[in-house]
């Protein structure tokens, strides 16, 4: 397909991450001050119609793979709608979504029906105290509730994203690993990464290779699984457990040569890189092009090919020069 979304490093991207609200309803304190972060204006944020135009023009460049994020994507009130439109586009093969499963149990049964095929919920602790601190919120018996909605509902596996914290988590590592004997759970530990003012530390990151080692020491039979060349996560099995343990290397080692995701931003923004500075905004651009068309009207036909290119080199441009 010469429509393939294929950047300046060669690397083909088939996977789109969409933010769809900048809300949220914890305030995890490695992501967002007590009172929250600055809103975009509601009228500056991408509509559920500009969504799916957006990524209809992703999906007939090559993406295969959806990820809906936040802030918290369950928040959003067309959340159903725009799972169901999006799995309706044709060539998309998973619809996923990161949550942190406050209100999840509750919606996933219809969120399922309207093609949502893969969860990711994030959870730091297994103390509901520990749960409150963190994240300045109750709510920790609701997002064990969703994880065991989530394998109910036959979600398999069901990825638990932990991010590990020294001096807070690490005394954990192996209570989340008991959490795969028994249930089609995927435990991702997670280097903690800084981010703006997110008050990360490198005294606060327990690296790869120490969460291994005690993950090593204390279950049998810990094994190194493939791992797809596009995949943030390494893979292992231990003996015995139905589930799978993994671990997300951002800070010891980087896996940008395989990475394959672009992300969509709740106001249109787009960039390559998580960490990447510079951002182009897909409405402006879209809408320069579709005023120059002037033809393309409200169905969901993909643009021409050659305003596709247009449009991912000047993303491109601006994001890898
Ligand atoms: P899968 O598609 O299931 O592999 O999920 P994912 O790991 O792509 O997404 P998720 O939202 O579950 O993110 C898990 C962790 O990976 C988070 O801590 C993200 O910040 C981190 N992460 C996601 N994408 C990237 C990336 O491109 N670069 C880096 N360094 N970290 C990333
Ligand atoms: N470092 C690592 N992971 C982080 N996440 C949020 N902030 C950080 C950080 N500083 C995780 C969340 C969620 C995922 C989308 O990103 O815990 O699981
Ligand atoms: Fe940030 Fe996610 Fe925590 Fe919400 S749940 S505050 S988006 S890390």
């Amino acid at each position: 397909n010469s429509n393939m979304l294929v950047d300046s490093f060669g690397r083909m991207h088939t996977y789109l991450r969409i933010s769809l609200t900048e809300r949220c309803n914890l305030r995890c304190q490695y992501c967002m001050p007590a009172e929250g972060v600055d809103l975009t204006s509601s009228s500056k944020l991408l509509t559920r119609n500009e969504i799916i135009r957006l990524a209809n023009l992703f999906v007939s460049s090559g993406v295969n793979k959806i990820r809906l994020t936040g802030g918290e994507p369950t928040i959003r009130k067309d959340i159903e709608d725009i799972c169901l439109e999006l799995s309706n586009l044709k060539g998309l093969k998973t619809l996923a979504m990161t949550t942190n499963g406050i209100v999840l149990a509750r919606k996933l049964p219809k969120l399922k029906e309207c093609g949502l095929t893969a969860i990711n919920i994030s959870l730091d602790t297994l103390v509901p105290a520990k749960f409150e601190f963190m994240t300045r919120r109750k709510g920790h018996e609701k997002v064990m509730e969703s994880i065991n909605a989530a394998i109910d509902l036959g979600y398999n596996p069901v990825k638990v994203n932990c991010v590990i914290m020294r001096g807070f988590n690490d005394d954990e590592i192996c209570n989340f690993v008991e959490l795969t004997r028994n249930k089609p759970i995927n435990i991702r530990f997670i280097e903690f990464m800084p981010f703006d003012g997110n008050v990360w530390n490198v005294k606060k990151l327990v690296p790869y290779s120490e969460i291994l080692q005690t993950v090593d020491k204390h279950f049998t039979g810990l094994t190194r699984l493939g791992d797809h060349p596009t995949e943030t996560a390494k893979n292992f099995r231990i003996d015995g457990h139905l589930g799978t343990v993994s671990f997300i290397t951002s800070m010891t080692e980087h896996f940008c040569a395989g990475c394959n995701r672009l992300r969509l931003l709740a106001d249109g923004n787009f960039k390559v890189c998580l960490f990447g500075p510079s951002e182009v905004n897909l409405l402006l651009v879209y809408c320069c092009i579709h005023l120059r068309m002037r033809v393309w009207n409200h169905s969901l036909r993909p643009l021409p090919p050659y305003v596709q290119l247009t449009l991912f080199s000047t993303m491109c441009c601006a994001q890898l020069s």
